[in-house]
């Protein structure tokens, strides 16, 4: 009787707890083609950038020549199109043999010799969004099997082309087909993006269960009104959405769009330091071959990384929305740090903006600041000294601030980079 319960117990726990995959502790960090690449398939005059093998590899030298690696940007992200129109006489999807015509098998191994995993897209559905063969119900074992016999290390599987119904079964048993291979692989779940994002239709706690992270909303495009769209959606759902991340289940607001034509410097300071605020996924849209080195520089920048890729994996909170178009964002970071973004909603001219850190809840107390973006240094900060940040329009100052008395505070020292480094290179851990 009690070892039976105890059996009970256990088998319960098992399917029941959070996803026990162990990944993705941190919000994971790559490169994923849709919002730049989208579903160009038409190799024949436009080989550079059509959706192949060839991208992906040349995506995996930039990102393991150019010190994105290192950096923790791992992932390598294949999104729609990339299957042939039919499964293969048993019934698995296969890759199109024009442009993959060395198969997802040996690009995945491409990847792992470089020390960069890859990810491949599915669709919870009779088709994906771009019309291409779908995962319904009875193909969900195949697919998760198919999907690890390539060695491939993450799935972002979408859901267009199914009702809520289908995708409350669908996506649990995705999670559990992908468990049950054995393999490793990080899910990325659309559900909540198809069903409103928000309670009573999403149950968060269930998703953090399933999924190592979910698009809770609408596809970013490239411009600035559609980062301050996915903002304000983020922002106004806060309450909703900020308990729901942690270690290995996150918010994901979609891609980064830095680097690409929506952009000027200041708003692409802005979505990576948003992004970083909200402990989401940085997953680069861009065409690494071609960067600009201000857009390199932001997505480069180790401290809004570490910031990012902080290991309590808090995720921040909006605390002001002045009416002067202000708004102020801070994120808890380990060791009593924190992370505040002002950011500017002002069309005029860089605005001064006087606050002290005791009207941002901050305890008694003096604090070291490092701006991220300038690199300037405050080492005596008290709580009620006033200060004044410049912003720009569209743009955002961000601060790294820790109490001066944290002698374990390696921002401000000459070994930042090696600290930040054994945080930031999960890849040496599980070279394949
Ligand atoms: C949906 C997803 C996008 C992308 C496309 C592909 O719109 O939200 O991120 O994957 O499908 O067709």
């Amino acid at each position: 009787m009690t070892s039976s319960l105890a059996f009970c117990v256990l088998v319960l726990s098992a399917t029941t707890l959070a996803l026990d995959n162990g990944l993705m502790r941190m919000p994971p960090m790559g490169w994923l083609a849709w919002e730049r690449f989208r579903c160009d398939i038409d190799c024949k005059n436009d080989s550079k950038n059509c959706i192949s093998e060839n991208l992906f590899k040349d995506m995996a030298d930039r990102l393991s020549e150019d010190g994105w690696r290192e950096l923790g940007y791992i992932y390598v992200n294949i999104d729609d199109c990339w299957s042939s129109m039919q499964r293969d006489s048993q019934g698995r999807l296969q890759a199109d043999p024009d442009r993959f015509p060395g198969g997802i098998q040996n690009l995945a191994r491409y990847m792992h010799d470089r020390g960069l995993k890859l990810g491949i897209y599915g669709d919870l559905g009779t088709h994906t969004c771009g019309g291409y063969p779908g995962t319904t119900l009875d193909k969900i074992e195949t697919d998760a099997k198919t999907f690890a016999e390539w060695g491939v290390d993450m799935l972002k599987l979408d859901g267009c082309y199914s009702n809520a119904t289908e995708q409350e079964k669908g996506y649990p048993l995705m999670s559990q087909a992908l468990n049950a291979t054995g393999r490793p692989i990080g899910y990325s779940c659309s559900w909540p993006a198809y069903q409103g994002g928000l309670p009573p239709s999403i149950n968060y706690t269930v998703l953090g269960q399933i999924c190592n992270l979910w698009r809770n909303y609408g596809d970013i495009q490239d411009s600035w009104d559609s980062v301050l769209n996915i903002v304000d959606w983020f922002m106004t759902n806060q309450d909703v959405l900020q308990p729901a991340a942690g270690p290995g289940r996150w918010n994901d607001p979609d891609m980064l769009i830095i680097g690409n034509f929506g952009l000027s410097v200041d708003q692409s300071r802005s979505q990576m330091a948003l992004w970083a605020i909200m402990a989401a996924p940085l997953f680069m849209s861009t065409d690494l071959r071609t960067l600009s080195s201000e857009a390199r520089a932001i997505l480069q920048n180790k401290a809004v990384i570490s910031i990012n890729q902080d290991p309590l994996g808090i995720q921040g909170r909006r605390l002001l929305k002045e009416k002067s178009g202000i708004e102020v964002f801070w994120r808890p970071l380990l060791q009593s740090a924190s992370a505040l973004v002002f950011f500017s909603r002002r069309t005029d001219m860089p605005y001064r903006y006087t606050t002290t850190l005791a009207s941002l809840n901050y305890t008694a107390g003096t604090y070291k600041v490092y701006d991220v973006f300038s690199g300037q240094v405050m080492k005596n900060l008290s709580d009620t000294t006033a200060f004044t940040v410049s912003i720009n329009p569209s743009g955002v100052v961000m601060w790294y601030i820790s109490p001066s008395e944290n002698e374990t505070d390696t921002f401000l020292q000459s070994d930042f980079h090696c600290t930040l480094s054994s945080v930031i290179s999960p890849y040496l851990i599980h070279p394949r």
